[in-house]
């Protein structure tokens, strides 16, 4: 027992020194605790910001899948053009006309073949304007009422008799139909002079439905602009009977073509 006593307070003051030195290690563990709480807010706080930067960085993949996509398009529309251009015995390698499939490492191939192309569709359009210009057809005529006509009937068309332009012979001086050779914008005139005091209408007639009133006291002019197809006819009617209309070149019909529309690219190869 005494033995045991003894050794009991033998031990006591290394069970304080223990305590003591565990007093010590909390405060380090404590420490830890304190340092490794920071570093844990550091990293949320990191994470957060790699969670923003990965939502900024999702969004400009969309922005960029939908370049990808204007830009397959617009390879599609200039790889059509020169499908038509290489038709027509132009000199492109056969390569630009794959469809261009964008993934990874082909963006630069794609780029490249967009630049190339690009290049390409300039040449593409200078020698589409050339040809526009080329195959313009002039069409333009000028007639005029020669034989006065002293008591027109109502809806009358006026037969202007006396050509003097014709160019691609769409006026027919017999009718006074000017028939469209090609479709196009065209502008046409009338002069219209009743030499009298009579009040007298008269119409442009498209397709032989009036698009504008004319209205003379003395002598009145009207210039219209159709888009017209070809085969449309256009005159200048009376509106009602009884009217005259002076000849001897005071009333006049004229019309040209302003711009002649090619369908789509179907000029390429012409
Ligand atoms: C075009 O595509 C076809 C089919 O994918 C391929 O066989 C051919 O080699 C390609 N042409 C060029 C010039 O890359
Ligand atoms: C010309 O043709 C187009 C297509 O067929 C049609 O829509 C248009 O109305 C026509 N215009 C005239 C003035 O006949």
């Amino acid at each position: 027992m005494v033995v045991t006593g003894l050794i009991i307070l033998a031990l006591v003051p290394l069970i304080r020194m223990e305590w003591i030195s565990d007093t010590g290690d909390l405060r380090l563990i404590r420490e830890e605790l304190s340092h490794f709480a920071r570093r844990v807010e550091e990293l949320e706080k990191k994470d957060a910001e790699h969670a923003k930067e990965n939502e900024e960085l999702k969004a400009r993949i969309k922005v960029l899948e939908a370049t990808t996509q204007r830009q397959q398009d617009e390879l599609d529309f200039l790889n059509n053009m020169l499908t038509q251009s290489t038709d027509n015995g132009q000199s492109t390698a056969k390569g630009h006309r794959n469809k261009t499939s964008i993934h990874g490492a082909d963006q630069v191939t794609v780029q490249k073949t967009i630049a190339h192309n690009k290049r390409r569709s300039y040449q593409v359009n200078s020698i589409q304007r050339i040809r526009q210009v080329n195959t313009d057809t002039p069409v333009a005529f000028f007639s005029t009422l020669q034989h006065t006509i002293s008591n027109s009937g109502s809806d009358q068309q006026i037969a202007f008799d006396h050509v003097i332009t014709n160019i691609g012979n769409g006026f027919n001086k017999f009718s006074g139909d000017f028939r469209v050779p090609i479709k196009g914008i065209y502008v046409f005139s009338t002069t219209l002079s009743p030499y009298s005091t009579h009040n007298s209408h008269f119409k442009f007639m498209l397709n032989g439905t009036p698009v504008s009133n004319i209205y003379t006291l003395e002598t009145a002019s009207q210039q219209i602009v159709l888009s017209l197809n070809a085969s449309d006819t256009v005159a200048v009617h009376t509106v009602n009977a009884g009217y005259h209309v002076q000849g001897g070149g005071y009333s006049t019909f004229s019309g040209f073509l302003l711009h002649q529309f090619h369908d789509g690219v179907a000029v390429v190869g012409k």
